[in-house]
């Protein structure tokens, strides 16, 4: 039955240490090698500690878990039901299971694999492709604190890497899951704000890009709260409080924070759907 899964596509990384520590290296397998397996695996490769034999890719599930003790989970989610139960039978307790699928549940992901599995679901973005994430993640409910430190370990690289409760995982994809669509839409707008006042428009759209990352890196790195930037660059009677009052007027918070709590309710609507489809079958 293994064996029929030949067509699917499994990266095997093989003998990351993540810990210098540790006696035993670490063996990390991915099902689905698609752009979050390719960001994760990149992060991990990109730590101090590289794998000692490089990158394999094995194509049968058997494998992946004959080598790998933390398995990442990284399709799309409508492939999770099928998927879970064709590895159930392959999963120990000395396997870690990742999910990374949007709206999977760890209460759908524990009904389809063995009780006491250790499982972890994980949020990422797409920055993650430039180790710029921001990933959070919950421990289901046999995954213990060291599962967790483990993971963190595994992912420094890849961005920003948090734990907390699951209900925050579907507010960590309305704010930065769909949030990045929110920035690129906003950089559009300033774009077109520039090319409206007679800036050709690649110019605008290079200059509108490296303003939010510039905006965001100074963010990130002083710590500062967004309104202390922000008042930073207001000079009274000046250009940018003449920009900030339009802003206000148009709604631009009310907007971005409706715009926030739709796609958490959406990813919540979404994730009580895949609840019932890992239950009907
Ligand atoms: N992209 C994001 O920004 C993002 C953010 C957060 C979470 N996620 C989650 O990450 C997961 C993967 O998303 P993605 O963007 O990486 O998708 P993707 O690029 O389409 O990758 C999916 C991978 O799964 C493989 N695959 C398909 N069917 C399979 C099967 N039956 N068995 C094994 N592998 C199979 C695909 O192989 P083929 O190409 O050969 O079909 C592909 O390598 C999704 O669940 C998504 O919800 C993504």
């Amino acid at each position: 039955m293994l064996f029929s899964l030949l067509c699917l596509s499994c990266a095997y990384l093989s003998q990351v240490k993540t810990d210098p520590s540790m006696d035993m290296p670490l063996r990390v397998g991915f099902i689905g090698a698609g752009n979050m397996a390719y960001g994760i695996a990149k992060g991990i490769l990109s730590g101090k500690l590289k794998p000692s034999i490089g990158t394999q890719t094995y194509i049968v599930f058997i494998h992946v878990f004959h080598f790998s003790y933390l398995v990442f989970v990284a399709v799309k989610p409508h492939l999770v039901p099928e998927i879970l139960r064709e590895i159930s039978q392959l999963v120990t307790q000395k396997h870690i299971i990742v999910s990374v699928a949007a709206g999977v549940t760890l209460a759908t992901l524990e009904l389809l694999l063995p009780k006491d599995s250790v499982i972890l679901r994980l949020m990422p973005n797409l920055p993650c492709l430039l180790l710029e994430g921001a990933l959070l993640f919950s421990r289901g409910s046999s995954a213990k604190p060291e599962d967790a430190a483990l993971l963190s370990s595994l992912l420094q690289h890849c961005g920003l890497v948090e734990e907390g409760p699951e209900a925050w995982i579907d507010v960590h994809t309305g704010l930065s899951g769909s949030g990045v669509a929110f920035v690129y839409l906003f950089a559009e707008a300033l774009a077109e704000g520039a090319v409206k006042m007679g800036m050709p428009s690649s110019l605008a759209h290079s200059i509108a890009a490296q303003t939010i990352v510039g905006a965001g890196k100074l963010l990130r790195d002083t710590g500062k709260h967004p309104a202390q930037l922000r008042s930073d660059v207001c000079t009274p009677g000046g250009t940018t409080i003449y920009g900030l009052h339009a802003l206000e007027q148009g709604g631009l918070r009310a907007a971005t924070m409706s715009a926030v709590e739709s796609a958490t309710e959406r990813a919540r609507e979404l994730g009580q759907k895949s609840a019932g489809a890992g239950n009907s079958n």
